[in-house]
């Protein structure tokens, strides 16, 4: 089987992860140019000062991506780097490289994918409260007309934000990325509405200054599968994927792991509601909000996006939740980040979203770090990865198959990159990057991928 003519191939990276130039061209300072900074937080103190040094290498890069195959290439766009200070002057120098770059996609018949926010918040808007800042959703709203009216000419398809989950979970609760805070769990819930609200008022942003815009978001596909295929687990396994837990305690570690799913942040978006088990769970530490906030959080979408690495494997239980996590099977592979590798992830998350959003799907993210090395003849052969895709795309024809509507699948990442927290440490990408002379070497894995781009998954 091939898959449906309109299936799309992309490849996916980040602005902070891969440009570089951090104080070029008037840029402004991000939280996490400050956050790695700050001693212990980052491996080995790395920082994305040059990363990849992609905003020299536009062309090479685009190349590379041409030579693949890619189909689409979704990249998140640097906020200080148009806007320094976060509102108010624009840097046209920050806007004039995103022109150059859609140019150049658009020139080697690559669609362009933007994210708006993958993380690199202007540091002058964390100085006054950041996500925590009522009036955020509205500093966003007016950096995405920027962005929208000098590149929505171009650019038709759009996310608002990357992960939620994380940039709000893991950074002000668990303190583990910038800007490293450890609030309560009634603090990050504002901070988690106010992202939503962010969302909802790009998407309008977007809708007014961009004809023909697509949008979607790209948040975390935290997923679950069921242990066997028996009615029980399957029934477990979505349950599991819609729930949202209750904090165990008030640790920043019980606070991340309740924020930790999906539904909380999906049906605002999707459904124009708070989940009411969350609601319950929650309880008091639920902020205030209204009819209107929900009406301006769930705006129509064209696509639902999810970014999907693994999921926890269940099996039905007697319980309040009716699911318990089970490991995997002794042996189970791992990656180098520890997380177990699954590949019936992409037709189990797939399956259960298709079920209850209905949108066309993208896997907006998906792939593996690996112990990546070159030998002495410049190759980079990553078996591991090559079978890692062969599995989860794998996933994602099965569930067509069975008219779940999937339509797109980017790679995270198209090259190796700063991966936050971990540094220079894990490498992802199809490409590997040597951070010393930024050389680029496609790997094996990238000539798999093009493969199966050109035969449009009929090799697999
Ligand atoms: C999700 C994030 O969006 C991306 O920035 C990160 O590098 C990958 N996952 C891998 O952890």
């Amino acid at each position: 089987m091939t898959f449906p003519t309109h299936f799309r191939w992309g490849a996916a990276t980040s602005s902070y992860q891969i440009e570089g130039a951090w104080n070029e061209d008037g840029k402004g300072l991000s939280i996490w140019d400050t956050f790695t900074e700050m001693p212990g937080k980052v491996f080995r103190g790395h920082d994305g000062k040059d990363a990849c040094d992609h905003y020299h290498r536009i062309d090479e890069d685009v190349k590379i991506m041409s030579d693949i195959g890619l189909q689409m290439y979704r990249f998140s766009l640097s906020w200080p780097r148009i806007l320094p200070q976060g509102t108010g002057k624009v840097e046209t120098r920050g806007l004039d490289f995103y022109d150059r770059l859609v140019d150049a996609l658009l020139k080697a018949n690559i669609e362009p994918w933007i994210t708006l926010y993958h993380w690199d918040l202007p540091w002058a808007l964390q100085l006054r409260g950041g996500w925590m800042n009522p009036e955020i959703s509205d500093q966003f709203q007016n950096y995405t007309e920027v962005v929208a009216q000098r590149l929505g000419d171009r650019v038709k398809h759009w996310f608002t934000l990357n992960e939620p989950q994380v940039f709000i979970g893991l950074a002000y609760a668990l303190g583990a990325h910038a800007p490293g805070w450890k609030l309560s769990l009634q603090e990050n819930l504002v901070a988690g509405h106010n992202a939503l609200l962010a969302h909802g008022k790009a998407v309008q942003a977007l809708r007014a200054n961009v004809q023909d815009s697509k949008v979607g978001a790209a948040p975390v596909g935290i997923c679950f599968r069921p242990a066997t295929e028996s009615a029980e687990d399957i029934e477990a396994a979505r349950r599991a994927t819609f729930n949202v837990k209750a904090p165990a305690n008030s640790t920043p570690e019980g606070i991340f792991d309740s924020l930790w799913n999906s539904a909380w942040w999906m049906e605002p978006m999707f459904n124009g509601r708070y989940p009411e088990e969350g609601l319950e769970r929650y309880g008091d530490a639920m902020p205030a909000f209204d009819e209107a906030d929900l009406k301006i959080i769930q705006q129509p979408l064209d696509f639902f996006g999810a970014n999907i690495y693994h999921a926890q494997t269940v099996v039905a239980a007697d319980n309040e939740d009716g699911y318990k996590i089970v490991n995997p099977p002794a042996g189970n592979p791992r990656n180098t980040m520890n997380w177990d590798i699954v590949p019936d992830a992409l037709y189990w998350g797939g399956k259960f979203y298709h079920e209850r959003y209905g949108l066309p799907i993208f896997v907006t993210e998906n792939g593996i770090p690996c112990v990546d090395m070159v030998s002495p003849d410049k190759k980079v052969e990553d078996g591991s990865r090559k079978e890692f895709i062969r599995g989860y795309v794998g996933g994602v024809k099965r569930a067509l198959s069975e008219g779940v509507n999937f339509a797109g699948y980017f790679y995270w990442s198209l090259m190796d990159n700063f991966e936050w927290a971990e540094g220079y440490s894990q490498r992802f990408g199809l490409v590997h990057v040597n951070y010393q002379t930024f050389e680029r070497i496609p790997k094996e894995s990238s000539k798999f991928y093009s493969e199966i781009i050109r035969t449009n998954g009929a090799i697999l």
